[in-house]
């Protein structure tokens, strides 16, 4: 979603400013935009991509040490010129960049117009700077006060950045429910809405909570207060990313790449979570709050997207391992739905990034009945990661790719380890089996390696279903989960239509669509199910549906029935989904290369979805 960078110090800021919305165009975006305060405030913005502003500018003054700017991921009003960010105010003295949705902006934009005001674009943003203008005006206020005074009249989400054509050594920020980072350099500060334009310059953040305005004058050190006025002492953390990450590295683009760091990262998710001889899982966050989890009578896992598919292998996990009834929500539904929540629920949110709007306001839910919240995020510092009362990180690394792939794997890693340390502390699974599942863990990245030398086979076949219109995934089990994530996949980066069913379901209504033209994508690796799924092969083919499926290395049978196999090493079945993703990640990925999509930032689609 939309991205915001800032820099105040000795240094010319626009080229900062440019590489830094270069770094954040992974996000997803429509249109960018750039402001610059010398002897008077000038910005600058055009529909299109940083290359589109970049070129823009070229010719003009921006010269400066003072700026700010914005990648817009268009939610009110097209993705325009007009529309893009920074936003003038009516006299054009203050300029604001914005994340987020001002719910109740139709209102002040009424009472506005109603003193005077219009508006040149269809953003809830530009009633936003019109409004802190208005009240300045209107009061004899200082910025800050007016700041201050508006945002405690605005309903909704905001990450905000506003220079003032007064005021030529300071920037005002200020969030709530959308995501800002302050980073502190030697005598320079750079603010962004996540933490990847910040890194190259400083390690020192500051992660501003809601309701919080960071005050920033050139000279001065940091200073924060909440929006009713209390100082708050800004508490400095240190990044644990680095810059080659933030890089493609040699790959064509951050989804191959990170598909290929998938042996690292999972070994990077269970690292020092393990002892060495395989008897005792350490995760700080149960052993601090065990009792919570013992006396759950069930657990409830919320989340969206591909989060919500590894929520739906935790179900399995936790079920299977510790013997705990589970609920998997996706986060959407179950904020709005006045679920059934118990003090003694635990409830685990699981998000890469950390700040899926739906996933906070579910957890704000949890907290209100009073249940446990427990966090599973990549992203260190995130939203969530902070509003949960315990959690685990998956450790993956920055995931740039806009389809998620390496959080994924990562994410079912912490489930596999949170599900054998509950039932090691039950009792429900002997020491015997945890021994060997964890040995097995530990093989994972080898296999994974080994999955991954099947590249250039799905590349071939990826050529040959380039052009199809649709693709059907089926699994059972643990692979269930599989066949939704690999046909969420598809769709997102190769915009080909797909559908992920338990296979036994087909012949309940998908079944309608198979004829000669229809891919279909079978798990069929060795499991309890396994007789049970060649019967839904038979059932693809006696229709002349196309069957590549996904196999155990050593596979026979089903390599008679389907026109493509691909196999993979052996493991416990509950660690399939571990091996079983990466075919369906790289074919995802090929199809989308051949059909000449935008692989690593699909239209329509942001990395970070932070408003509902
Ligand atoms: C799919 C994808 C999305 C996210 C979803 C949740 O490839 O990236 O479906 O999984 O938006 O995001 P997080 O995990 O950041 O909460």
């Amino acid at each position: 979603m939309c991205g915001i960078v800032a820099y105040i110090g000795p240094q010319e800021a626009h080229p900062i400013l440019i590489k830094g919305l270069k770094r954040l165009e992974y996000r997803g975006y429509d249109s960018a935009g750039i402001a610059i305060l010398n002897d008077t405030l000038k910005v600058f913005k055009t529909k299109g991509k940083v290359a589109d502003l970049e070129e823009f500018i070229r010719e003009k003054d921006v010269h400066g040490t003072i700026g700010m700017a914005h990648t817009r991921w268009a939610t009110h009003g097209e993705p325009n010129n007009v529309n893009a960010h920074p936003h003038f105010s009516q006299s054009e003295e203050l300029a604001l960049i914005h994340n987020g949705i001002i719910e109740n902006y139709a209102v002040i934009r009424e009472e506005l117009r109603q003193n005077g005001y219009s508006f040149q674009s269809d953003t809830d943003t530009e009633v936003l700077i019109q409004l802190i203008e208005y009240i300045k005006k209107k009061s004899n206020a200082s910025l800050i006060e007016a700041v201050q005074s508006a945002l405690t009249q605005v309903v909704g989400a905001y990450a905000i950045v506003i220079l003032s054509k007064t005021d030529k050594d300071t920037i005002i920020a200020a969030r709530k429910g959308s995501p800002l980072v302050v980073g502190i350099g030697e005598n320079e500060f750079l603010l962004a809405s996540d933490a990847t334009p910040i890194v190259e310059y400083t390690k020192d953040v500051v992660y501003l909570d809601d309701e919080e305005i960071a005050i920033i004058k050139r000279g001065e050190s940091l200073k924060v207060k909440t929006i009713r006025d209390v100082e708050k002492f800004p508490v400095v953390s240190k990044l644990e990313i680095n810059l080659s990450q933030l890089e493609k590295e040699g790959y064509d683009h951050f989804m191959l790449k990170e598909i290929f760091e998938q042996p690292k990262t999972i070994r990077d998710s269970y690292r020092g979570r393990i002892n060495c001889n395989n008897q005792v899982i350490s995760m700080a966050g149960i052993i601090d709050h065990v009792d919570r989890f013992m006396n759950a009578d069930r657990i409830i896992i919320t989340a969206a997207g591909t989060s919500w598919h590894a929520g739906l292998v935790g179900e399995y996990l936790f079920e299977e391992i510790a013997r705990i009834p589970v609920e998997v929500e996706y986060s959407s539904e179950f904020r709005y739905r006045n679920p059934v929540i118990y003090p003694n629920d635990v409830i685990i949110a699981i998000s890469q990034s950390g700040e899926t709007a739906d996933t906070l306001a579910a957890i704000e839910l949890g907290k209100q009945k009073g249940a446990f919240i427990y966090g599973i995020c990549n992203v260190v510092g995130s939203s969530i990661a902070r509003a949960t009362d315990a959690g685990s990180y998956t450790h993956a690394g920055p995931e740039i790719g806009v389809a998620s792939t390496k959080a994924f794997t990562a994410q079912v890693t912490v489930l596999v380890l949170m599900a054998l340390a509950l039932g090691q502390r039950k009792g429900t699974i002997d020491d015997a089996s945890i021994q060997r599942i964890l040995s097995e863990l530990q093989e994972i990245p080898e296999k994974v390696e080994r999955t991954l030398t099947l590249s250039p086979v799905i590349r071939d076949i990826s050529r040959m279903f380039t052009y199809s219109r649709n693709f059907l995934y089926l699994g059972r089990g643990f692979n269930f989960p599989v066949a939704l994530e690999g046909a969420l996949k598809l769709k997102e980066i190769s915009y080909i239509h797909a559908e992920g069913y338990p296979a036994a379901e087909m012949k309940h209504g998908p079944i309608a669509l198979i004829d000669r033209e229809m891919p279909v994508v079978v798990i069929a690796t060795n499991s309890g199910t396994y007789e049970k799924i060649i019967s839904n092969i038979q059932e693809v083919k006696a229709r002349k549906g196309k069957i590549i499926a996904i196999v155990t290395e050593g596979d026979v049978t089903v390599k008679e029935l389907a026109d493509f196999c691909l196999e993979i090493p052996s493991t416990e079945e509950m660690l399939v989904p571990l091996l079983a993703t990466i075919p369906l990640q790289i074919l995802a990925y090929y199809i989308a290369v051949f059909r000449d999509c935008n692989v690593d930032q699909p239209r329509n689609l942001a990395k970070s979805v932070t408003v509902e």
